[in-house]
Order: structure tokens, then sequence, then C-alpha cells
């Protein structure tokens, strides 16, 4: 790719845009911000690490969009995070502002791109950002599922005492408490997990991931995870700027699959050059179903809510 911005250059945005330039996955990385100083600063920093480690992305930092123009993907992490008791709907209305507006901005200094929505509530913000910039789809997505499920995978593996490597594992549904991990399409090194782990555990080790973002806010105390936000960010934009065809669990906007449409919801897609190529409908059980039932009617609900912003 000739040009990725990321929109935001907070925790989430300077370490995704790092990661960008160290593997190279553009010859410009861009960061924009509102706040005077910050990407030009953290841009410069980066920029400066370039000679030690290696890479020839430059990185730039601006407070205006023209910095971003003609960019061929966006990631989004602008706006306020969760403080300790805040739930990701407590950000709702401020977010949705903030992502209605770059993503206007997105529209005008960069009509053919990508955007990879990461802001909070994740499933609401990523309908927000289609909605203002009309892009279709495939060129809207949503980051959550390759974060919850890296959770739910480096979980298992303490767990277990091995490498993260040979834990597959799939979670769907919206970001937030109603998440669905599928044991059904859990395996280590191709074994089913009901034969390694117990019931109870498996269901202790969702409950974790379920939380897992309070986990690091409760730590962290003045802020929320961003190492491993990042790095699942940057897989999904490596899988489509290397055209990559990854098959990788991400928020889409539903039409239908799932028995769902109208909707930003997590399921696996597949993901290469062009956004999204296709969403893939997995056989689920009638609990599973049901819990997706549930994640996307508390989507709905929080769409309900942003009524008037
Ligand atoms: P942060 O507070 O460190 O960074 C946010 C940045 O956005 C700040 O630098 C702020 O100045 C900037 N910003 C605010 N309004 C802006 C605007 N109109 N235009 C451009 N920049 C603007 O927050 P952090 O930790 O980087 O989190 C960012 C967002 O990502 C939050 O909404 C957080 O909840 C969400 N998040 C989502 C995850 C997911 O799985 N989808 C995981 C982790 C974080
Ligand atoms: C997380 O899951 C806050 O959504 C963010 O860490």
């Amino acid at each position: 790719m000739r040009k990725i911005t990321v929109v935001g250059a907070g925790n989430v945005g300077a370490t995704a845009a790092q990661r960008l330039a160290e593997r190279e996955l553009a010859r410009s990385i861009v960061m924009i911000d509102v706040a005077d100083g910050i990407p030009q600063g953290k841009a410069l920093d980066q920029w400066e690490s370039a000679p030690v480690e290696g890479f020839d992305s430059r990185v730039n930092g601006s407070t205006s969009y023209d910095a971003a123009e003609g960019s061929d993907l966006f990631i989004v992490t602008a706006g306020i995070a969760r403080k300790p008791g805040m739930s990701r709907d407590d950000l709702l209305k401020t977010n949705a502002g903030i992502v209605a507006s770059v993503s206007k901005e997105i529209a005008r200094v960069a009509p053919d791109s990508i955007i990879i929505m990461v802001s909070n509530p994740l499933d609401v913000m990523a309908w927000v950002a289609m909605k203002a910039s009309g892009f279709p789809r495939e060129r809207v997505l949503g980051m959550a599922g390759v974060l919850d499920t890296a959770r739910y995978r480096s979980f298992i593996a303490l767990e277990l005492d091995c490498s993260v490597e040979d834990i597959q594992a799939l979670v769907l549904g919206g970001h937030g408490d109603t998440m669905v991990p599928l044991v059904s399409y859990t395996s280590v090194g191709g074994i089913p997990i009901t034969q390694l782990i117990s019931q109870e555990r498996i269901d202790a080790l969702i409950e974790r991931t379920r939380k897992g973002g309070a986990e690091i806010v409760a730590h962290l105390k003045t802020g929320s995870a961003y190492y491993a936000p990042s790095a699942a960010a940057v897989q999904m934009a490596e899988a489509i700027a290397r055209d990559k065809k990854r098959i990788l669990p991400c928020a889409a906007y539903l039409t239908g699959e799932y028995g769902q449409e109208g909707l930003f919801l997590g399921v696996p897609c597949k993901l290469g050059h062009g956004g999204l190529l296709e969403v893939l409908e997995v056989e689920l059980t009638n609990e599973e179903r049901a819990d997706l039932e549930r994640s996307a009617t508390a989507v709905r609900d929080t769409i309900a809510k942003l009524d008037g912003v």
C-alpha cells in the first residue's frame, strides 16, 4: 500500500502506527489527532527509531486531514477510552460524534479507502462510520474479534502451558459482555479443547475472556488495553494490505448472514485487497445461535440509544 493513516494518536493509535511502520505495511504511515503536537511528536519519535529497527516507512503526524489525502486504509482509534467503572456504552455519545466527523473527513480526502474501526463501543462505531462515510460494507470493518480471540487463546495457552501458536479459536458476536466464544470451534493442535480441559475450567476461561478488557482497565486505572488491541488491528490491516485472504473474526455489516441484517456483528471474515471479501457462515449449536442473537440485540439496543446524536 502507498499510505495508511491512523486517526487518534493515543495509546492504541500510536502503538498501531509503530507496528505498521516496523512491518513496512505502507510506504507512508500518517497519524492524525486533534491534540496539536502529539501526532507530530510521536511520529517523529517513531521515525527516529527507523534506523535502529530497519524500516523505511515514513511516519508523519498532523492535525490536518490534508496529510491523509489519498490514504488506502485508515485505522480509526479516535475518541475517549474506558476508565474504571465506565462501561463501553458510557462512551457512546461522545465517541459517536467524534467518529461521525472523522468518517466524513476520511470520505472527503480518501473516498476509495478502507476503514478499520477500533473506537468503542466498537460494533456501533463501525455502523456510525459506514453511515457517515457512505462507504459500502466491503470497506468498513470493526476490530474486536481478533482481540477477543487472542485473549481467549492466550488464556488457553496459560491453562495448558503450551504454545499460543497451536491454539485455534473463534469468538463471535459484539465486542462486549455478550461476546460469543465458540467452544465447538476451539482446538489445540487439532484436538478439540473439550478433550483437554474440563467444562468447568473452559467456562472460567470464557468468563475471563468476556471480561478481558475490564481486567486490563482494573490494572491500568487510567486507561484501557492497547498492546493487544493495536496488534489485532494491524493484523487486519496486514491481511488487507498484503491481500492475504486471511479468515479472521471481524465486525462486519450483516445483510442476512446468521439471520441478522442492518448491524455490525463479529463473524468470520475473509480479508484481502478491497477489504471484506466474504462473510463465512459456520454451523452453530442452538445455544451458540441464541447467544449470538442476544449479542445482536445488545448491539441493536445501543444503536437505538444513538437517536438524536
Ligand atoms: P487514548 O485516549 O489513548 O487515545 C485516543 C486519542 O483520540 C487521543 O489522543 C485523542 O486526542 C484523540 N482524539 C479525540 N478526538 C479526536 C478527533 N475528533 N479526531 C482525532 N483524534 C481525536 O485512547 P486509546 O486507549 O488509544 O483508545 C482509543 C479508542 O479505542 C477508545 O474508544 C477505546 O475504547 C477503543 N478501544 C477499542 C478496542 C477494541 O477492541 N475495539 C480495544 C482497545 C481500545
Ligand atoms: C478492550 O477490550 C477497552 O474494548 C477495549 O480492551
